[in-house]
């Protein structure tokens, strides 16, 4: 939404200049959360100045406990998009706050950032984002290796995490040689490769046809059933019905906040690095 830009003009919003926390910092850890997962306060991003500026997110307050699964709906241009990036650190919001296991991760520093992003956060687009010249198990080793894990390592979890989404025999293929349900099962195994506190999905089913989006919402299933906590944007009333909660959004905020299932995330089987994802994930037609 536009508004006059007078709010904005002349604020200069306080960024993170250190990189705290230190290299050995790997987001939170399970147990260190008190509150919510994820959390927003006041959230606002505004683009443009003057007479362009666009209210893109407008004062979002947001509580995710772990476990729940979230669906953010509402139409085009409402600011979907940019809620999800900010929650996931893609983006800076030009006020308010994000939380993520108990700590507030906007102001952080570009690299401590990027980290946090790497190691908590898994994301999915409606566009799969796949690099083109790697395998599907290149794609998916790719962010652990980038976290630090060994090759071996790496290897070993992509391979299981394709053998999980039904992929096994697809390993070597590239994306070009995929069907676009399968890709997007590619993009979902690479953003689980790290373990992340939250999947975030921007449209996962936004490019696939009805088996694609049946198979898409199969596997979001055992996922929320794993205990991981899932914020996913879509336009598919499909797809909004199968989470725990949906937000809609109009104008940048919130609208209506409903729950569909009884997941509050008080379930104590949130996300943990031992909850048993991988087994508990198992991919069988
Ligand atoms: N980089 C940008 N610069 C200026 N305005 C932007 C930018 N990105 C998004 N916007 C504007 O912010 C508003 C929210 O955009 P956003 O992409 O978050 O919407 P959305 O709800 O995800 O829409 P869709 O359902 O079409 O994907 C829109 O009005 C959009 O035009
Ligand atoms: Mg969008």
């Amino acid at each position: 939404m536009t508004r006059d830009g007078q709010r904005v003009r002349g604020r200069s919003r306080r960024r993170g200049t250190d990189d705290s926390p230190g290299a050995g910092w790997v987001g939170p850890q399970p147990g260190e959360a008190t509150g919510p997962l994820l959390r927003a306060v006041g959230l606002t991003r505004v683009y443009g100045q003057d007479e362009s500026v666009v209210w893109a997110v407008d004062g979002v307050d947001l509580d995710v406990p772990a476990g729940q699964a979230l669906a953010v709906t509402g139409p085009s241009g409402c600011g979907k998009s940019t809620l999800l990036q900010l929650l996931g650190g893609l983006d800076r919001p030009t006020e308010g706050e994000v939380w993520l296991g108990g700590r507030r991760v906007d102001d952080l520093g570009e690299r401590a950032l990027a980290r946090l992003r790497r190691r908590t956060v898994g994301f999915v687009f409606q566009a799969y984002h796949l690099m083109d010249e790697l395998t599907a198990a290149e794609n998916v080793e790719l962010p652990a290796l980038l976290a630090g894990a060994s090759p071996r390592t790496a290897r070993n979890r992509a391979a299981e995490l394709l053998d999980q989404v039904g992929l096994a025999d697809r390993a070597r293929h590239l994306p070009s040689e995929l069907s676009g349900g399968q890709r997007q099962r590619v993009a979902i195994a690479r953003a689980l490769v790290n373990e992340p506190l939250v999947v975030l999905a921007d449209e996962p089913t936004g490019n696939l046809d009805s088996a694609a989006t049946l198979d898409i919402l199969r596997l979001f299933g055992e996922l929320r059933a794993a205990g991981q906590t899932l914020v996913m944007v879509t336009h598919d009333e499909r797809v909004a019905a199968t989470a725990d909660r949906v937000v809609s959004l109009r104008d940048g905020a919130v609208a209506d906040d409903t729950r569909l299932h009884g997941n509050d995330g008080g379930t104590g089987h949130g996300h943990g690095s031992s909850t048993g994802l991988g087994s508990l994930l198992s991919w069988e037609d």
